[in-house]
């Protein structure tokens, strides 16, 4: 199984970025974390504060992904564009938060994407991650 998680604008400060609400941990040491767990699954991970390039991502995994996990953080609320991209592509999308977006602003409770994604996890940290690889493996 080869999984690809997407990450967007501003995930690249996690750890440092309102700790409050998304912790203290990088996702670079995180996502060690997750391969090392997840060794039987092959893991990929992007990051990209660009909507543009996070599209081309989409795009592009759909020839090399058997599923993609993606947080498009503040793009969720915004992109039509990147949801289009996940209805485009013919393979599964799982949509996660760390934060519940439903216990914050009003802005926050629209999602792009949700209508199209195989899934959505919302609210459980960087564990969200987890639980969205864990719903690839159930059988
Ligand atoms: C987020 C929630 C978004 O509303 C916010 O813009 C983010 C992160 C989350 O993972 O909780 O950047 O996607």
């Amino acid at each position: 199984m080869k999984l690809l998680i997407i990450n967007g604008p501003n995930l690249n400060l996690l750890g440092t970025r309102e700790p409050d609400t998304y912790g203290k941990e990088s996702f670079e040491d995180y996502f060690s974390k997750l391969q090392f767990k997840f060794r039987e699954t092959e893991l990929s991970y992007y990051q990209s504060n660009i909507e543009g390039e996070l599209i081309d991502r989409l795009q592009q995994a759909d020839m090399e992904f058997d599923g993609v996990i993606l947080n498009a953080a503040a793009y969720t609320h915004t992109s039509i564009g990147i949801g289009d991209a996940v209805k485009a592509i013919g393979i599964p999308v799982v949509e996660v938060h760390i934060s519940n977006t439903f216990s914050r602003e009003q802005f926050r409770h629209k999602s792009y994407i949700s209508a199209n994604a195989k899934g959505i996890i919302i609210g459980f940290g960087l564990s969200s991650y987890d639980l969205a690889i864990n719903s690839f493996l159930i059988k």
